[in-house]
């Protein structure tokens, strides 16, 4: 059994919008919508526990029915999330089934995934224990120093930009943020918890398609991904 978790409570600031970014609407549907039908088209998903603002938690409610109604969505609920992501899918695997071997974290704001990508990762997860959804990198990346200078320049070719899904079994999920809760680390995706653990990770090769919608260019880039996925079928 494969739970998902879809961290939706974030406020979207650099979109500027004026509201949460995954209620804007993308080829005719809310972001968070279009998110949630991509898992409808997995089979082994059993659960969506969608993660929203606890200020928002009945208009998601209002818009997952009614988008059920139109064309039935996977199995979902909706829980209140926190003020960083990490709290918002610790809130999320709180609520999560027990019975559930395998859980997935996803932006609700990436409602570009492909299916094939999603399973993908699950296939990795039951193998490796941990997967995540990466490209390779295209640009030249340095670390800098505080004074704004270069220190080093990685090889580009060890480098990989991350999305989600990213995929654990659920008691090592767990386990990695009952951990981080305990140190009060906060990472910047959920494999830096599992990470810390010592527990292996591996990189399942995705698309560039699969953008986080963040800021409002990616609106009309996604819009075009969109349209293009659609005149290919
Ligand atoms: N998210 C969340 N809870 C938070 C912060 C973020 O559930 N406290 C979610 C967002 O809704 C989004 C995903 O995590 O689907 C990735 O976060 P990000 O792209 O940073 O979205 P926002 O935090 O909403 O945007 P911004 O950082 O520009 O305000
Ligand atoms: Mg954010």
């Amino acid at each position: 059994m494969v739970s998902v978790i879809i961290p939706a409570a974030g406020q979207g600031r650099r979109m500027q919008a004026g509201c949460n970014k995954v209620f804007l609407t993308l080829g005719g549907e809310p972001v968070l919508v279009r998110t949630l039908r991509q898992f409808a088209r997995v089979p082994a998903v059993s659960e969506c526990i969608v993660v929203a603002g606890a200020q928002e938690m009945e208009t998601v409610e209002a818009m997952l029915r009614a988008a059920d109604a139109r064309e039935g969505l996977p199995s979902w609920r909706v829980v209140a999330g926190g003020s960083e992501r990490q709290y918002s899918v610790a809130n999320g695997l709180a609520a999560c089934d027990k019975k559930a071997e395998i859980v997935l974290v996803h932006d609700a704001a990436r409602p570009l995934i492909r299916p094939a990508v999603i399973e993908a990762v699950i296939e990795a997860v039951r193998t490796t224990g941990g997967a995540i959804a990466a490209v390779p990198e295209k640009n030249t990346v340095k670390v800098v120093d505080a004074a704004g200078r270069v220190v080093e320049t990685p090889p580009r070719s060890a480098l990989w930009a991350v999305q989600t899904p990213q995929g654990f079994r659920r008691e090592t999920l767990a386990a990695a943020y009952a951990q981080a809760a305990a140190d009060g680390f906060l990472g910047t995706d959920d494999a830096s918890l599992v990470e810390r653990l010592g527990a292996p990770v591996a990189v399942v090769e995705s698309d560039y398609q699969n953008i986080k919608v963040t800021t409002p260019e990616d609106l009309v880039i996604a819009e075009a991904l969109l349209k293009a996925a659609q005149e290919d079928r």
